[in-house]
């Protein structure tokens, strides 16, 4: 899909990632809605694009309130005509062992990674379907594939936005409206930070700069891409995964030891 001249709303603005998607985007000419909760940095994003010569917008949302997703799609429906592109970008991680995450967590983060990305679809579709064209653009996780262990309900609420995403690719296929898949790995953010970050140092986790990440999402959106699996050998891991988990589950068993301390530190 075209990116020069298109509406995109995109969530998780302020993030690492989402910024750096959203600095590509606005190089390219896209006019950017940018959305997230905190009013400082996004409206510091705001301006950083507008004054290298975009036209963002900043919209300040919690989209884990009720009815905020479908206000949102409202409002900047409203403020810009339109929208081309959706992508869900905004996420929230829950590291730990289960037996220790509190339901309340449990449920934000399907909230946040699962249900807002739903909803935010489910309000802009009508338009897109009415006009014939659109991309929606999720961003999951290569542990949408792969249960990690310390990381079930964040696994599952990956792996939920992927089956989303597949079954409405196909159910869209005549449509004009395509459904993009994106799964990174390891990512340098504030997403990973004090126990996450240095687990992933000792489990010798492959990981990228926000920067390659956002390459591929652009790169998978100019050429209507399905899904993108990024980094070697993690999207041959998915592969295995899906075919033989056997095969996958004796090296995650092997790795729940090396994850204990780090795992007990994040939820006490
Ligand atoms: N970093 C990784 O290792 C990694 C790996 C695989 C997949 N991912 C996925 O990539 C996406 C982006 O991750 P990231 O690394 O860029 O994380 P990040 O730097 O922590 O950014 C997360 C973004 O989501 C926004 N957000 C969170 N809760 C929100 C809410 N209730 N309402 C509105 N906005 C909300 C945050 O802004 P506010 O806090 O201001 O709301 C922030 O802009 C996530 O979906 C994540 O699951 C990340």
């Amino acid at each position: 899909m075209k990116i020069v001249g298109s509406n995109i709303l995109i969530t998780g603005a302020s993030g690492g990632i989402g910024g750096a998607i959203s600095r590509q985007l606005a190089k390219q000419g896209a006019s950017l809605v940018l959305v997230s909760r905190d009013d400082d940095s996004l409206q510091k994003m705001g301006r950083e694009l507008r004054d290298s010569g975009n036209n963002a917008i900043a919209i300040t949302c919690d989209l884990g309130q009720a009815g905020q997703p479908a206000a949102l799609i409202e409002e900047a429906l409203k403020r810009r005509g339109g929208i081309d592109i959706l992508i869900n970008c905004a996420g929230i991680q829950n590291f730990g062992f289960f037996a220790d995450e509190k339901p309340a967590d449990t449920e934000a983060l399907f909230t946040v990674n699962t249900m807002v990305p739903i909803a935010l679809i489910n309000a802009v579709l009508p338009h897109m379907l009415a006009k014939g064209s659109g991309r929606i653009v999720n961003v999951g996780s290569i542990f949408g594939s792969i249960g990690f262990p310390c990381f079930a309900a964040y696994s599952a609420s990956k792996f939920a936005l992927r089956g989303f995403s597949e079954a409405l690719r196909r159910e869209l296929a005549s449509s004009g409206v395509g459904v993009t898949y994106v799964a990174p790995r390891f990512t340098r953010t504030p997403f990973n930070r004090g126990p996450v970050t240095r687990m992933a140092e000792i489990l010798k986790m492959n990981q990228d700069d926000p920067e390659r990440v956002a390459r591929q999402v652009v790169s998978a959106i100019e050429n209507d891409g399905r899904d993108r699996y990024l980094g070697w050998p993690e999207k041959i891991f998915v592969r295995i995964n899906s075919i033989l988990p056997r095969l996958v589950d004796a090296s995650l068993i092997k790795q729940v030891e090396l994850m204990r301390p780090f795992a007990t530190e994040s939820t006490r």
